[in-house]
């Protein structure tokens, strides 16, 4: 972990590695939709959504949990995904478009800290692993408290300790190895330590603000790249430059790490993420 942890968030450097890599999310989007579903769920669950819900979803990126929520609060519901950058949600819109007529989510580009929508509107919002990356935290806290009913619930989904996501840490080493340090994890681990996102939910007027922890652990099988979809998906903003050559070191080298770490020809991968709601 760096020395001066957690940095600040540089907003525009955000956009623009979102923006870079909108197009490997969108190409993960549909191999990854399982394993995500498992995280949605708890997470929708947690935000109590329900048939009829008018749920907004913030940094919806390529389309989830908006497209699992619409699902959810069914053809009398309304559900509304956003994001900041308008190059993710291209494959959210299609992913909508394949949805049962009445079903469908609609997305618009918002940034989180300045919302267009009125005072009321939602009854939920949910985030999935969106709120790290924004540098004015508390005014997207009000924005959320504004949007929302009174009686209202929002409930995010932030990364635990990078030390307990084995395929964030040992993706991250072998770039850093390989290209260098650039911090890029970062901001993904800026709620990582209790507390963080529910005291400024609680300053922000959230009355009843809740922690909870999921530690699942993935198996995977040696010899697989299941690790390339988090490669280009956190670093796809760095690999555009590589070389072919270039990109087949940084792919042996990610290979290397993780067979350090296989038992028995299966790699275990803890995750650690933290769900955090305010009502
Ligand atoms: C890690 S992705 C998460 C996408 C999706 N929710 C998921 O879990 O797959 C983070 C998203 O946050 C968005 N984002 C970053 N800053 C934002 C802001 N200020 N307002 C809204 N979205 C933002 C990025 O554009 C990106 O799509």
């Amino acid at each position: 972990m760096p020395d001066t942890f957690p940095r600040p968030i540089d907003g525009d450097a955000e956009r623009a590695r979102w923006t870079a890599s909108a197009d490997a999310w969108d190409r993960w989007a549909d191999p990854m939709a399982d394993l995500a579903d498992k995280l949605n769920q708890p997470l929708l669950d947690a935000a109590g959504v329900t048939a009829g819900d008018r749920v907004l979803d913030l940094a919806s990126g390529a389309g989830e949990p908006a497209l699992s929520a619409a699902r959810r609060a069914g053809a009398d519901g309304l559900v509304v995904g956003s994001d900041l950058v308008p190059g993710m949600m291209a494959g959210a819109r299609r992913r909508a478009a394949e949805m049962e007529d009445g079903l469908r989510p609609v997305f618009t580009a918002a940034d989180m800290t300045a919302l267009p929508f009125a005072a009321g509107a939602f009854d939920r919002v949910t985030c999935r692993f969106g709120i790290m990356f924004v540098p004015g935290v508390e005014a997207a806290l009000a924005e959320l408290r504004r949007v929302l009913r009174p009686g209202g619930a929002v409930a995010f989904m932030v990364w635990g300790p990078r030390a307990g996501n084995a395929l964030f840490d040992t993706v991250g080493e072998a770039v850093a190895a390989r290209l260098g340090e650039d911090h890029s994890l970062d901001p993904l681990f800026r709620f990582a330590a209790p507390g963080t996102l529910a005291e400024p939910m609680r300053t922000a007027g959230f009355a009843t603000v809740t922690e909870t922890d999921i530690t699942p652990v993935r198996k995977a099988p040696q010899g697989q790249p299941f690790w390339r979809a988090t490669l280009e998906m956190s670093f796809g903003h760095r690999l555009h430059a590589l070389s072919r050559d270039q990109r087949a070191e940084l792919d042996a080298e990610v290979t290397r790490r993780f067979d350090a770490r296989a038992q028995d020809g299966t790699i275990p991968l803890p995750i650690h993420v933290r769900i955090v709601t305010g009502a």
